[in-house]
């Protein structure tokens, strides 16, 4: 067994009791509002725009995408009905239970449990245009984020593209968009003061396995995956948006 699947194992294990307690919300997605159904409504469908931008809602009408670590499925209903086939993969088997629960009327949508390292087995019956993972390589060791990021693009279509959110090494000055603006460390701050202690565990900084990339780091990591374009908008994420070549 590799690194990565000894890792995986105990990935797996903290993400299953996160998913089965009563503040899975919150370590799906920590946000003010987060245990509200309007707070994560409100939230799910900003993010869900955010995360498709730039992309021609025509083209997206008949794309097919995948979303790496979808955890309970909150953007679902905002993104399946934009695009031709949303499917969900997640670490955490009871991840998976509550996504395919929730959206069980959403005819084109669909989720496996995946190994943590790998796209599984149902996942990789087609290929995709778009793939999207948003905070979930920001709780991923190096290795692991290297072993996912090679099997989702290896089962992209060549032209698609892979968004992927990478946790920044916050002392490393380099790549910040000038006059970018501070809405992240903002909201990141307001969930801190609205967190109980055992909650802010999972608070951004105080991430145990997240590997933490310099920007030349990523640039060069992601420029080895395909075409990459990297943004660094705050100190805290990196994003890349990486196209799969010929
Ligand atoms: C912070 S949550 C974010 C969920 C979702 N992306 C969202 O924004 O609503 C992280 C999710 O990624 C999953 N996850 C973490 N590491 C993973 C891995 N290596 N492979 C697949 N899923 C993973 C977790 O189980 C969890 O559901």
């Amino acid at each position: 067994m590799g690194d990565a699947d000894a890792i995986a194992k105990t990935l797996k294990a903290e993400w299953e009791a996160r998913a089965r307690s009563e503040n899975r919300e919150f370590y799906v997605a920590s946000h003010p509002g987060w245990n509200t159904a309007e707070g994560r409504a409100h939230q799910a469908r900003s993010d869900a725009t955010n995360f498709l931008v730039h992309l021609d809602p025509e083209v997206l009408r008949t794309s097919d995408l995948l979303e790496v670590g979808c955890g309970s499925g909150r953007r679902v209903p905002y993104i399946a009905p934009r695009v031709q086939s949303y499917t969900g993969i997640d670490i955490s088997r009871t991840m998976v239970e509550v996504a395919r629960r929730d959206c069980h009327e959403i005819a084109n949508a669909r989720f496996f449990e995946a190994s943590g390292t790998e796209l599984p087995e149902g996942a990789r019956d087609r290929r995709y245009d778009i793939a999207l993972s948003v905070a979930v390589f920001i709780h991923n060791p190096k290795h692991v984020c290297d072993s996912l990021a090679r099997s989702a693009m290896a089962q992209l279509r060549v032209g698609g593209e892979f968004r992927v959110q990478l946790r920044a090494d916050a002392a490393d000055p380099e790549g910040i968009t000038p006059g970018s603006d501070t809405a992240t460390i903002e909201r990141a701050q307001a969930v801190e003061r609205t967190a109980t202690p055992d909650q802010k565990d999972l608070i951004l900084g105080t991430n145990y396995y997240g590997h933490p990339f310099g920007y030349h780091e990523a640039k060069t990591w992601l420029e080895s995956l395909g075409d990459a374009q990297v943004y660094r908008m705050d100190p805290l994420f990196i994003y890349g948006f990486v196209k799969r070549r010929a």
